[in-house]
């Protein structure tokens, strides 16, 4: 087929092609990939958000890809704007034969929150998961649990957006409704239990440090951090300036926190960073961990105050409904309540629901005042 000269020609001049051909092939391949980023963008861009001054390490970086995906719960929220009264109309009160805490709402208000906890709760079961397969006649027992449950969880959301607001509003109104930790789920995801040592024989730390557990955040750190600070209220704060080395362990005589406490000081603040899906520096200045004037952030006070909150919320809510729930419910190590923390609400996002206004439709769950239409 080729012409005899060159045949010949390159039988007398034999040349290895692999070296150039994989060099072609390289540069051909870098090229392609070249265009492919030009056109399609990089997919490993990062957006950081600065947290405080330039060079000091204070910025939480993100992939834009995932920034920009929004959180697929948004999708699903149900909501439904207020009937504004015109006086007059009847309220649920005088309608209905047991309302303890909603009977301040107009008939029309009552049943769209009615409408709407369905959907925030019990989207498969429907009115039934609460008022059970009876008409509409029977909807005034409390015989279910659900429906006893469901009164306190309303008095409990009012107390987040009335008592709490300087948290759940604290950069602008976005509030919690049902849907913040249920998420169309009859129980939340990220509720938490006590959790106690390996076995009966083992106690102290060690019995519970090295577990990969949920609550460790399968680190080897104490998996008691939330039982500890978010329920029993001790003490987080470890830091202080003074040579740890006189101290020595820590022990009755001599309270002085321990590397043991500070190890679930750690377990907790990994807790927090995983709950917001952000990094220390979010809350805390990289050059003093430690709350000093002028060194923590707006976050920092934020999160101060979701601990009390998350204290009250299982001390004078959750842990007392302890025997209403059915025993399959109930904690499977103590039997306990199950309990809420940060990320019951935040699910890995740094505000829930990506800081969507979830009150301004329901006035009824944003005080426990009667309700204010507009
Ligand atoms: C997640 C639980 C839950 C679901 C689901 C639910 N309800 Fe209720 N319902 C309650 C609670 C709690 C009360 C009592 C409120 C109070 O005491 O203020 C109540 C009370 C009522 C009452 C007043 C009954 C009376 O005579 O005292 C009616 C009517 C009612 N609901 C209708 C409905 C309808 C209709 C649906 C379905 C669209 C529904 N509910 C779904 C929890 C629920
Ligand atoms: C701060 C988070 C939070 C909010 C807000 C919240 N709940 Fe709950 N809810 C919980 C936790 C935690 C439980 C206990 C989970 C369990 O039952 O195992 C629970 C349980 C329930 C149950 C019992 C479910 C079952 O099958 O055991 C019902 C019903 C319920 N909530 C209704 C509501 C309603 C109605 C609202 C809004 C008025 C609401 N909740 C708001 C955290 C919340
Ligand atoms: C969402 C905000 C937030 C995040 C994220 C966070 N922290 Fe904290 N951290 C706090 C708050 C608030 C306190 C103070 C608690 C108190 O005073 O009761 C604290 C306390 C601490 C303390 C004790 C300070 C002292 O004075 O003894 C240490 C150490 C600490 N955090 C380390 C970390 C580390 C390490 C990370 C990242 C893994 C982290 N934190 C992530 C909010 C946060
Ligand atoms: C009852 C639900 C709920 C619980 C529980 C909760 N938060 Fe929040 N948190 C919110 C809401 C809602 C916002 C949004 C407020 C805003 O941006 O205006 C928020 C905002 C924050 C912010 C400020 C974010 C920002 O962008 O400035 C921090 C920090 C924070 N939460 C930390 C925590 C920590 C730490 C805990 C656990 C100790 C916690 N939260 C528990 C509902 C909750």
């Amino acid at each position: 087929m080729l012409p005899k000269w060159f045949d010949k020609w390159n039988r007398e001049n034999p040349t290895d092609i692999f070296g150039p051909a994989i060099l072609v092939g390289a540069l051909g391949g870098a090229v392609f990939v070249a265009i492919l980023l030009v056109t399609w963008g990089q997919p490993f861009a990062t957006n950081s958000m600065q947290t405080g001054p330039r060079g000091t390490g204070m910025s939480v970086p993100e992939f834009s890809a995932a920034l920009a995906k929004p959180d697929p719960t948004i999708e699903n929220y149900f909501t439904a704007e207020p009937f504004v009264p015109e006086g007059g109309e009847a309220l649920a009160k005088d309608v209905y034969q047991n309302v303890q805490v909603l009977g301040e709402l107009t008939e029309d208000n009552f049943n769209r929150l009615m409408n709407a906890m369905t959907q925030w709760v019990a989207p498969d079961q429907g009115c039934a998961y609460c008022h059970g397969d009876g008409d509409l006649e029977t909807y005034g027992s409390d015989d279910l649990y659900t429906k006893v449950v469901s009164r306190r969880m309303i008095q409990m959301t009012q107390t987040i957006n009335d008592g709490w607001a300087g948290h759940v509003n604290a950069n602008k109104e976005v509030g919690v409704n049902c849907y913040t930790c249920h998420r169309g789920e009859n129980v939340p995801s990220e509720i938490w239990f006590k959790i106690g040592p390996v076995n009966q024989a083992a106690a102290g730390w060690s019995a519970i440090q090295n577990r990969a557990t949920m609550i460790s955040q399968s680190t080897s750190l104490p998996s008691d951090a939330l039982e500890k600070y978010l329920l029993d209220g001790e003490q987080i704060v470890v830091h202080d300036l003074e040579s740890r080395v006189a101290g020595g362990p820590a022990s009755d005589d001599n309270p002085l926190p321990s590397i043991q406490n500070t190890e679930r000081t750690y377990s907790l603040m990994n807790y927090f960073s995983n709950s917001l899906g952000v990094n220390c520096v979010f809350c805390h200045n990289s050059r003093a961990f430690y709350a000093a004037a002028g060194e923590v952030t707006p976050q920092w006070s934020t999160a101060g105050l979701g601990i009390l909150m998350v204290q009250e919320l299982n001390n004078d809510y959750l842990v007392p409904l302890r025997d209403v729930y059915p025993a399959e419910r109930l904690g499977p190590v103590f039997a306990d309540a199950p309990k809420v923390a940060c990320k019951t609400c935040h699910k890995a996002y740094q505000q829930p629901m990506q800081g969507l206004n979830v009150i301004a439709d329901w006035p009824e769950l944003a005080s426990s005042e009667p309700p204010v239409y507009e």
